[in-house]
């Protein structure tokens, strides 16, 4: 078991001084520490941590005000208090122009001594607790920080900082690996609701059965084996964000009873007849074309509606070259940091092959790939053979057909559209927005391809 008694180091070369105070200390509960002159006091110091010091000012060889100047430099957490039986006006303001939390006179009585001491202890416990909570708060900020200099992604962050304290939804599109769940914590980060709780679920990770438990909760036994009550993720979410990743997924009679939270802003649990109230934010993303998902049926339009108040659209990374420099650098940070390795730069070559690389995978495939980097280098940099094989022999030459001869122009586009189709998860606007061509020509030479005809 760690000891959460406070740490007190008492300093003083009188012996009978020293043990009395000792004794009372140790009998208010706090875990005593003595050095009986000023060097033993520099030494401990230097050595443990200590949450207060008790000193005596006038002291043989290294007095009191230097064990304070040496707590301020190597304690800076702790209080100092001093002590000393040659009171005088000079001396005691130069101890609290140094730094002390308080100066006491000897002769004293004990009663003085612990509650300056107590009060003392509870000025260290709060920076203590202010320190942990701004900590804790950095952390929060630290998982919502996008990284980019791309212009369209600014003007992406700006839209999401403008509707992030409305409570309206927002849809979130984009394909894997863009970053749409960290924009989701971005919203919820510049909300109202940033104290409340963020939670996150895949639609498409879990069967309808589950889900539904999962989102709405149950009555006590809503089914065989229910078990008690239990609140869902959308009541659990009350007060903060629920993300709904991978909407699309999502089995049709749930998208029903989701309209009904969104509109009537209440829930129904499964195998409720009572509707309970709920004060959430809803955003969800999806990395298919929702269009194509509307069309056929797979998203309500309802529901689309509802959740398309305002939608934000992450480009692939492909799209913002610019900012690959930028992530690399910031994942070689992060990832050296988590390692202990002290890799510090990549070199040219491997910048110039991962700038040129396609990233179907995005910046998760970029940070993959840096994570993985990290852990194989030597030096200090990330060199060209620690990146993966795929990327170091990027095939700018065609791949002949089956009877040996180069393709031709249309043949390689159809396999290029293919590839591009590929990567973007089939979702036709991204792309064709990646071909830089407009939906209804890809739209037109997919079906092409389909009915065998070369167009
Ligand atoms: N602009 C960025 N700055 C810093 N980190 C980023 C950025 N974009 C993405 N990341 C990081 O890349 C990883 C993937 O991002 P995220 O999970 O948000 O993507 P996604 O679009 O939700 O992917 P998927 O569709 O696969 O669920 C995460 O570790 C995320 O922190
Ligand atoms: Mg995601």
């Amino acid at each position: 078991m760690t000891d959460t008694r406070e740490r007190l180091l008492i300093v003083d070369d009188e012996e009978i001084a020293r043990a009395n105070l000792e004794r009372v200390m140790q009998r208010d509960g706090h875990a005593v520490t003595t050095a009986a002159g000023g060097a033993q006091a520099l030494a401990l110091i230097e050595t443990q941590g200590f949450d207060l010091v008790l000193t005596d000012l006038r002291m043989e060889g290294v007095d009191g005000m230097q064990v304070l100047r040496r707590c301020r430099q190597r304690l800076p957490e702790a209080e100092v208090i001093v002590i000393t039986g040659y009171a005088t006006i000079d001396s005691s303001v130069a101890a609290i122009k140094e730094g002390a939390f308080y100066y006491i006179a000897k002769p004293y009585r004990l009663a003085e001594v612990r509650k300056v001491v107590s009060e003392a202890l509870e000025k260290v416990r709060l920076r203590r607790e202010n320190r942990q909570l701004k900590r804790q708060l950095e952390g929060l900020t630290e998982q919502a920080r996008i990284i980019t200099q791309d212009p369209a992604m600014h003007r992406l962050l700006g839209l999401a900082r403008q509707v992030a304290p409305s409570d309206c939804s927002v849809l979130i599109e984009g394909a894997s690996g863009t970053g749409k769940e960290l924009f989701a914590r971005y919203l919820h980060h510049h909300s109202g609701r940033r104290d409340g709780p963020y939670l996150a679920v895949n639609c498409g990770a879990l069967t309808a059965e589950l889900l539904a438990n999962e989102l709405f909760g149950h009555e006590r036994a809503a089914y065989t084996g229910a078990g008690g009550a239990r609140k869902g993720l959308i009541e659990t979410a009350a007060g903060g964000t629920l993300f709904l990743d991978e909407v699309t997924e999502m089995p049709p009679e749930m998208q029903v009873k989701l309209l009904r939270v969104i509109q009537e802003r209440e829930v129904l649990r499964v195998g409720a007849t009572q509707p309970i109230a709920v004060d959430i934010r809803i955003l969800a993303a999806t990395n298919r074309d929702l269009d194509e998902a509307v069309a056929s049926g797979r998203l309500r339009q309802d529901l689309y509606y509802r959740l398309n108040v305002v939608t934000l659209r992450v480009p692939p990374l492909a799209q913002r070259r610019d900012d690959i420099p930028l992530l690399v650098a910031h994942f070689l940070e992060k990832y050296a940091a988590r390692m202990r390795k002290s890799v510090t730069a990549v070199a040219p070559t491997a910048l110039a092959i991962l700038t040129r690389y396609a990233f179907p995978g995005n910046v998760r495939e970029l940070e993959n790939i840096i994570q993985r980097g990290v852990a194989l280098a030597e030096g200090d940099r990330i060199a060209p053979e620690h990146l993966p094989e795929a990327l170091r022999e990027q095939p700018m030459a065609p791949a002949p057909n089956a009877d040996g001869a180069l393709p031709t122009l249309q043949e390689q586009e159809r396999r290029y559209i293919h590839w591009v189709m590929e990567q973007v998860g089939g979702n036709q606007t991204l792309a064709a927005r990646t071909l830089g061509i407009n939906r209804s020509s890809l739209w037109r030479k997919l079906r092409g391809y389909a009915q065998g005809s070369e167009i």
